[in-house]
């Protein structure tokens, strides 16, 4: 019989009929991936000296190509059309990756009875649970709109179908053909002419791949769901990255009720939007307000600043926290959530020399409340300003207040993007007092320098040393603020 399986380099390209920790060709190791033979690709390619067989290719310039409008079918979740930049498209293939329980599956559950509900075909593959398990979670939800006394019925109609056979499922997609198909975990999947246990490099590849081409044949719109592994990485997916059109990362913490979407890769849209969500009894549940929870939650203790941040093209208030105290070790604890560590590690430096607050011999902890992930540069300014008063162990002047802008390694307040947003968002919850980098515009109190918002946020007399009383003293290893 001949061979249907080779491992191919993943660096170098070399086939080989026999897997090898260590590639013969290239010598790097773990490089090679199993993959199918497709039948007559050795006979497809064009003979050597380039005379090609067949019609010949046609090229034209771009305005000649016809484009319809993409028409895209919304999903019922406003959080979810906005990252996904308004609706999945016919035809495309998304990829969902999060950490387990988080709720995948519920999303996606959700999205299938929305677009049930108006009128689409769907179609739920589950590879990890059982038919019965994914109706049991079918029946705790319920949609917007919904009446409460009659729950899940858009959710309980979604046909399912419990299967990792990959040729199987692509049986039954083809049979179907429905407009959005759900497929709850491609790593569940196997395709029988490889040898890899389902989840590997080959399985998920070929996997994808194969489900792609018919989506793209039949303009079915598919959710691929894949784990991610402990440090954040798609597990086994990351493969998959190029070849789908949308890659959206679900996060946050599991304890908490708040849960982040963002787009890594948008064909179809911008990967700057986020959406928010809450995990409720009856499913996930958009967050449409979240300033205005993140405000009245935050605490206003020293340490707490609330912060007028960017969410792509959606201002967002939120709280940082901060606890700066005596480390017991030799080199004491940088410990972030929310935030890039590297980031906190900069503030920090730039704090200690330009705003005279030090925090070499303790443990700093710094936390963006509610899970939300910051990744933009304007909420240095907030952590600096939640460290020193953390440090001094005061609260920020004049609360209610916000700020936001990014430091530059000189000491410089700079410049961030969209402050008009920023302010009327503060403004719109009751936060009129924002200190803010110089020209922010009308409204906001500006500084030039970390000194500047330093002094604009401490009291004075936290500014000239460690408080006299003794209650509030600043850690050990802190220095008083040289104003
Ligand atoms: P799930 O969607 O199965 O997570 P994933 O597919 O990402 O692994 O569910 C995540 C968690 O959400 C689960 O522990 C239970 C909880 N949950 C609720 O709190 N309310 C609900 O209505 C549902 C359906 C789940
Ligand atoms: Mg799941």
């Amino acid at each position: 019989m001949p061979r249907t399986t080779v491992y191919v380099c993943s660096q170098c390209g070399l086939q080989s009929a026999q897997w090898h920790g260590q590639c013969p060709g290239c010598e790097e190791w773990n490089t090679l991936v199993e993959e199918r033979v497709r039948a007559g690709a050795r006979d497809a390619r064009p003979p050597r000296g380039g005379s090609r067989q067949g019609p010949r290719p046609v090229v034209r310039p771009l305005r000649e190509v016809g484009a319809s409008a993409v028409a895209r079918m919304p999903t019922g979740i406003g959080e979810l059309d906005r990252v996904l930049g308004g609706g999945l498209v016919p035809g495309s293939l998304v990829l969902l990756g999060g950490a387990p329980g988080i709720g995948k599956s519920t999303l996606t559950n959700m999205v299938l009875a929305h677009l049930q509900k108006a009128g689409r075909s769907t179609l739920y593959v589950s590879g990890e649970e059982s038919a019965e398990q994914v109706r049991l979670r079918a029946e705790r939800l319920l949609l917007d709109g919904e009446d409460p006394a009659r729950p899940s019925a858009a959710a309980l109609s979604v046909p399912v179908l419990a299967e990792t056979d990959l040729d199987s499922v692509l049986a039954a997609l083809t049979e179907e053909a429905p407009d959005a198909c759900v497929i709850d975990s491609v790593q569940t999947l196997c395709a029988g002419e490889l040898s890899g246990a389902p989840g590997s490099v080959g399985q998920v590849r070929e996997v994808a791949g194969r489900i792609m081409a018919l989506a793209k044949a039949q303009r079915t719109a598919v959710i691929l769901v894949g784990h991610v592994t402990k440090d954040g990485a798609l597990a086994g997916p990351r493969v998959l990255e190029h070849l789908v059109d949308c890659v959206l990362q679900f996060e946050g913490e599991r304890e908490r009720p708040y849960r982040e979407l963002r787009a890594l890769k948008n064909r179809f849209g911008s990967t700057n939007e986020a959406g928010l969500f809450e995990m409720r009894q009856g499913g996930l549940v958009e967050v449409l307000d979240a300033s205005a929870r993140f405000v009245a939650e935050a605490t206003r203790a020293p340490g707490s600043v609330v912060l007028a941040a960017m969410e792509g093209s959606r201002p967002l208030l939120v709280e940082v926290q901060a606890l700066v105290a005596h480390s017991e070790l030799e080199q004491p604890r940088r410990v972030v959530s929310g935030l890039d560590r590297n980031r906190l590690a900069l503030v920090l430096a730039i704090l200690a020399r330009h705003g005279g607050v030090r925090t070499g011999g303790c443990d700093v902890f710094v936390n963006v409340v509610g899970g939300v992930r910051l990744e933009e540069r304007g909420c240095d300014l907030a952590v600096a300003l939640s460290v020193a008063s953390a440090t001094r162990g005061v609260a920020i002047a004049g609360t209610p207040r916000a700020c936001f802008g990014e430091l530059g390694l000189t000491g410089e307040l700079r410049w961030v993007g969209h402050p008009e947003r920023r302010l009327e968002e503060a403004a719109r919850h009751g936060l009129h007092d924002v200190i803010a980098p110089a020209a922010s515009g009308a409204g906001a109190c500006e500084a030039a320098t970390l000194r500047d918002a330093l002094v604009a946020a401490l009291p004075a007399a936290a500014r000239k040393g460690a408080a006299s009383g003794g209650k509030r003293a600043a850690p050990r290893g802190a220095e008083p603020l040289a104003a």
